[in-house]
C-alpha cells in the first residue's frame, strides 16, 4: 500500500481515492530513461514544495486565528494544510514510479516567513496570504489546468484532477481574505505598498529560473502529466495578465505600478 493510500480518504476525510493499481507502469517503463527521469525530477520537486506548504499553511492558520479572520477563511486554510500533506504523498508516490531510487516518506522543513518587523502582525499575515494563495496557488491552479488538458493517461488525469480541485480552493481562500481586508480598509495600503516586492519573488524569480532552463513541449511526456519549462513560463505570464492583475484591480487595488513593472521586466506575454 502506498503512503498516499495509507493517509487517504478512507482514513481522513472524504477525498478522491486514486487507483494506484492502474498507474501507467508500462508506459513509464517504455519511455527513454532521460524523459522518465525528467518527469520523476519534476514530481519530486513538487513533492518537496508540497511538504513546505504544510508548515506554511499551518503557520498562516495560527497567525490568522491570532489576529482575526472569517471562519470560512480559517476553515479553508486549516484544510489546506491537510491537503498539502496528501499532495506531498501523492507527488512522492507518483515520482517514485519514474525514478531509480527509493524516495523518503518523511521530509523535514518548512518555508520561512519574509521578515517584515515594521508591520503589524495581521498585515504581515495578509501579505503572506496574498503571495501564497492569491498569487502562487492561483498560478498553480492554472498550471494544473493546462497539464490536465494535455494529460491523456487516465490514472495521471485523475491524479492531476485530485490536486487541481484542492489548489483551486487554496487560491480562493486568499481572494476571500484579501477582499475582506480591502473592504475593511486596512488591507489596501499595505498590499499596494508591497505588491512589486511580492511579485518579484512569486513570479519574477520563477520566470528568471525558467528562462535559464529552456525546455520545449513533448507529447509523450505530457501524456503522463508533465509540462516543459517554456509552457510553464507562458502559463505564468498569461495568468498574470488575465487573472492576477484583473483580480487585484477588482478588489480595489491600484495595480498601475505593478503592471508597468511587469511590462518592463518582461513578465507579460
Ligand atoms: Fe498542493
Ligand atoms: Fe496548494
Amino acid at each position: 500500500m502506498t503512503l498516499s493510500e495509507r493517509i487517504s480518504p478512507s482514513s481522513i476525510g472524504t477525498r478522491r481515492v486514486l487507483g494506484w493499481q492502474s498507474a501507467p507502469r508500462a508506459a513509464i517503463a517504455a519511455l527513454p530513461a532521460h524523459k522518465r527521469l525528467r518527469i520523476g525530477a519534476a514530481w519530486r520537486f513538487r513533492m518537496e514544495q508540497e511538504h513546505l506548504a504544510v508548515g506554511h499553511f499551518a503557520r498562516l492558520v495560527y497567525e490568522l486565528a491570532a489576529t482575526g479572520a472569517e471562519p470560512v477563511v480559517l476553515a479553508l486554510l486549516t484544510r489546506a494544510a491537510s491537503d498539502e500533506v496528501r499532495h506531498f504523498a501523492i507527488c512522492r508516490d507518483y515520482a517514485a514510479l519514474f525514478v531509480d531510487e527509493v524516495l523518503p516518506e518523511r521530509l523535514e522543513g518548512s518555508a520561512r516567513p519574509v521578515p517584515r518587523p515594521h508591520l503589524a502582525r495581521r498585515e504581515q499575515a495578509l501579505l503572506e496570504v496574498v503571495e501564497t494563495c492569491c498569487v502562487s496557488e492561483t498560478l498553480t491552479g492554472l498550471y494544473f489546468t493546462e497539464m490536465l488538458a494535455r494529460t491523456t493517461d487516465p490514472f495521471a488525469r485523475s491524479l492531476v484532477e485530485s490536486l487541481l480541485e484542492d489548489e483551486l480552493h487554496h487560491g480562493r481562500v486568499g481572494w476571500t481574505h484579501l477582499t475582506n481586508a480591502c473592504r475593511e480598509g486596512w488591507g489596501k495600503p499595505v498590499v499596494e505598498a508591497h505588491l512589486l516586492e511580492l511579485f518579484e519573488r512569486a513570479v519574477g524569480s520563477v520566470l528568471t529560473l525558467s528562462a535559464s532552463r529552456r525546455e520545449g513541449d513533448d507529447l509523450s511526456m505530457e501524456a503522463l502529466a508533465w509540462l516543459g519549462n517554456d509552457t510553464g513560463a507562458r502559463i505564468y505570464r498569461e495568468g498574470l495578465r488575465d487573472m492576477l492583475l484583473p483580480g487585484l484591480a477588482a478588489v480595489g487595488l491600484d495595480v498601475g505600478a505593478l503592471r508597468e513593472a511587469a511590462h518592463t521586466r518582461g513578465w507579460l506575454p
